[in-house]
């Protein structure tokens, strides 16, 4: 090292001492340290992308942006992406290879058979994956969606009862109010002549109006005024999207240096002060008065969300924290509201296309609300609707709001064609419908694919 720390002292101009000795050899030193972990880091690269390509290559792959990026921003939320998708579908029909950059590889699969396996299998050799759920950490914190293992199963049991169907009946009248504000909204500008409206967004505030009474018992009024928590979460949900299909905003320490980083976060400050204040005005009231005076106070009241989990002891009697309770229910808005906004605005879509099906629901529903003062669906009407059941069924089928779920294979996992999905891989399972939109049974009404 002596001969180079003189030659640079030399180039330096700066005169030798023995402190200035040490000092540069010390940091050629910690240089020649960094450069071979470098270089170590990438010939375990290269050997695992080499190991990478050579499992992966019983399984087609379309071809790359670059070998870098791999595929990456070549699918994203647009109307192109979703039919680009249906090609890929098309011509690989079970499953293909796919790179998220050239250090991350998937195998997309598509044909129920291959996706099979990989649901069945357990939750710890088929984790969700970090990748595409972890964004969604910082705002959900460990929530159903995001946490795993132990934690994961003690929730879900101690959650049962709020994924039970019956658990929505009280609701009925919370989902009725909301959809008349939606479709007073309607009229009103309806009357003034032919309006053209995002229904999406329409529907979606209508949602999440219904997610926040249902869960925290809560009127913003957001489908009349705007409500900065109804903002934020909405803004979070495109944020996250954004995120996805950028590959320098993937890096935490990057991201919240960008406009998008610091708009998410105040967006999920905002959130987790409105949680957070609900959670804990509602544990001050029960532990002031007690569970049984509590639960008195709550009679006549619907039982929300919050209720539920504050309730919840798991086999030991031990409750959830508040952290706990915070994230369960920004997890069941986020889950909440989005899939049954999309849903529904695919259903209003479909109808829409075909006026025939569009009038035997209406026929349908009229018919069952006939004779009452006022016209609302009752909880046991749901059964009573054949025809409509089925359309929003086959709705459903045909544009999934959730269009894949994602895991991580800690063990390989073996596809029925005898092919393997090597371990250490991402899975992204995307169940397709037939693309000629052809229903499931000749009594039900067939919508076809549509342009998407
Ligand atoms: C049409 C409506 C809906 C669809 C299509 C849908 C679809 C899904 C799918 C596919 C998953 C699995 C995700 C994965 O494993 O990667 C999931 C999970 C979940 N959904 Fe929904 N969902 C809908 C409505 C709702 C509603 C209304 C809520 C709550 C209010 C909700 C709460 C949840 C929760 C908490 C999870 C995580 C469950 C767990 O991992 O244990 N979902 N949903």
């Amino acid at each position: 090292m002596l001969p180079l720390t003189d030659r640079l002292l030399q180039v330096l101009a700066v005169e030798k001492t023995p402190f200035r000795t040490l000092a540069v050899s010390a940091l050629l030193l910690a240089l020649l340290a960094l450069l071979l972990r470098a270089l170590g880091q990438a010939v375990v690269f290269c050997r695992r992308y080499h190991e990478n390509c050579r499992r992966l290559r019983c399984f087609p792959e379309p071809p790359r942006k670059n070998w870098l990026l791999g595929h990456l921003g070549m699918v994203n939320s647009s109307e192109e992406s979703m039919l680009f998708l249906n090609d890929l579908v098309a011509t690989y029909v079970h499953a293909c290879a796919w790179w998220f950059t050239a250090w991350y590889p998937i195998v997309r699969l598509f044909h129920p058979a291959v996706i099979k396996p990989v649901l069945l299998a357990s939750a710890a050799i088929a984790p969700k994956d970090n990748l595409f759920y972890g964004f969604l950490r910082p705002w959900l914190g460990d929530g159903l969606l995001l946490s795993s293992g132990e934690k994961w199963g003690r929730h879900r049991r101690m959650l049962t009862p709020a994924f039970h169907f019956d658990i929505l009946k009280p609701y009925m009248r919370i989902f009725n109010q909301s959809t008349d504000i939606m479709h007073g909204k309607w009229r009103t500008l309806a009357e003034a002549g032919p309006v053209s409206l995002d229904m999406f967004e329409q529907i979606s505030l209508m949602t999440l109006d219904s997610l926040q009474k249902c869960v925290f018992s809560y009127n913003s009024n957001c489908q009349e005024k705007a409500s900065d928590y109804i903002a934020a979460i909405l803004e979070l949900s495109s944020l996250v999207v954004r995120r996805q299909h950028h590959l320098l905003y993937h890096f935490d320490c990057l991201y919240r240096l960008t406009a998008d980083g610091r708009s998410f976060q105040r967006a999920c400050d905002t959130v987790h002060r409105f949680t957070a204040g609900v959670v804990q005005q509602r544990r001050l009231a029960l532990s002031q008065l007690g569970q049984e005076a509590w639960l008195k106070s709550r009679q006549g009241k619907t039982v929300d969300f919050i209720d539920v989990l504050l309730l919840a002891k798991d086999e030991e009697g031990r409750d959830l924290s508040d952290r706990d309770i915070a994230a369960e229910a920004d997890t069941f808005m986020f889950e909440g509201h989005d899939t049954t906004a999309s849903g529904l605005s695919w259903v209003l879509y479909n109808l829409a296309r075909h006026p025939e099906y569009q009038e035997r629901c209406r026929a349908e529903i009229q018919e069952l609300v006939r004779d009452r003062e006022t016209p609302e669906i009752e909880w046991e009407d749901l059964s009573q609707m054949p025809f409509t059941t089925m359309c929003i069924k086959e709705s459903l089928r045909l544009h999934p709001p959730v269009t894949a779920v994602s895991r991580r294979c800690t063990e390989d996992i073996k596809l029925p064609d005898g092919r393997v999905i090597p371990k250490g891989t991402g899975v992204r399972g995307r169940a397709c419908p037939p693309l000629n939109g052809t229903p499931t049974s000749p009594k039900v009404p067939g919508f076809g694919a549509g342009p998407v």
